[in-house]
């Protein structure tokens, strides 16, 4: 590859993404592109950003003519751009079509006009909705998004569809459950629990904390878009998913032991979101059928993660 454009590199999966990319693609030319929202920092990308090869663009992928100049020559894109927290959806819902909807149709847009030859979208389970079945959700489930940041993704994906059919453009998806890792902004269940620990504060439960969720670390997501890069198949979409599940009470009570904070004096429930889906169960056998397998165990990350949180607690003015 002579050039790679990544957006939303400074966030916490962009920036993980970014540095396995440069690793594998030592001489390739690369654009980090990202508005730097709340959510981003610069700084996550202190052991990449000062090579000869990489390049920092500070924009906002629906500025299309900045985009698409930046997008000169490049051979593989990868969108991984968004607003990605569910609970501010509910409260700024148009800015979260804008810029995963919208923002999406003009990265596509402008990869088409530039004739990008591979593109990567980091899409969501989330597009599937709920799953109460004992059966999981293959890459063929009808979309039901249930909340305006899973429909702002559900409608990225479909014009996804129609760049694949219509103009034959080489966009590969990847749909995953939920990711932890070191970088990711104190809102998530993970990283949430963690600062509000370090911080003495209480962590807010929504609901009963009987919510199921899938967790699977930005590594093992890292690896999983790498095979796909490798031998994923043209204008095809991969779910990406963790084998364990947890309740989001029983993940809280994992980072309390750890941090030798007690749990029941340490949580506070709170009123639940206005929908909240109960389980997101997806299938990734096409994936695993390409080498990929589930490396990393939450038990043992949690502790390495947490340590990351105390060393950098002052990255976050919250
Ligand atoms: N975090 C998860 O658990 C998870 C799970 C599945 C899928 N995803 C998907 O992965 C992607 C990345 O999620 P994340 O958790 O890293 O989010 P994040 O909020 O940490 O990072 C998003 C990045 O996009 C940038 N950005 C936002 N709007 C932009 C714009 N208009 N122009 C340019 N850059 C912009 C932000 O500055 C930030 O760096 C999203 O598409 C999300 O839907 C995330």
């Amino acid at each position: 590859m002579k050039k790679i454009l990544i957006t939303g590199a400074a966030g916490f999966i962009g920036s993980h993404v970014a540095e396995k990319i440069l690793r594998k693609y030592k001489n390739s030319k690369i654009v980090l592109y990202d508005k730097i929202t709340y959510a981003a920092n610069i700084k996550y990308l202190n052991s990449i950003i000062f090579e000869k090869n990489v390049t920092f663009v500070k924009n906002d992928i629906l500025n299309y003519p900045v985009l698409e100049k930046n997008l000169k020559n490049v051979e593989l894109a990868i969108n991984v751009a968004a607003e990605s927290h569910v609970d501010n959806s509910f409260g700024n819902s148009l800015l979260f079509t804008k810029t995963n909807t919208l923002g999406t149709h003009s990265f596509l847009e402008a990869c088409r006009k530039q004739k990008v030859k591979k593109i990567i979208h980091v899409s969501t389970d989330e597009v599937y909705g709920e799953n109460l079945k004992k059966k999981s959700f293959t890459e063929s489930q009808i979309l039901n998004p249930t909340n305006p940041y899973s429909a702002s993704k559900a409608a990225a994906d479909m014009i996804v569809n129609s760049y694949n059919h219509s103009y034959k453009l080489n966009v590969i998806t990847i749909r995953a459950n939920n990711i932890y890792g070191t970088r990711q902004y104190p809102e998530k269940l993970i990283s949430k629990t963690i600062y509000s620990f370090l911080k003495k504060k209480k962590m807010t439960v929504h609901g009963r904390g009987n919510s199921i969720r899938y967790f699977l670390s930005v590594n093992d997501f890292c690896n999983g878009l790498i095979k796909i890069l490798d031998k994923g198949k043209s204008n095809t979409i991969y779910n990406i998913a963790a084998n364990r599940s947890f309740y989001t009470l029983d993940i809280i009570k994992i980072i309390s032991r750890h941090l030798n904070v007690d749990f029941k004096k340490n949580i506070i429930f709170i009123k639940d979101r206005p929908f909240n889906d109960k389980i997101y169960k997806i299938n990734c056998e096409k994936l695993k059928r390409l080498g990929w397998s589930e490396k990393e165990k939450l038990e043992v990350k949690i502790p390495q993660i947490c340590d990351w949180y105390k060393k950098n607690l002052k990255l976050f003015n919250k």
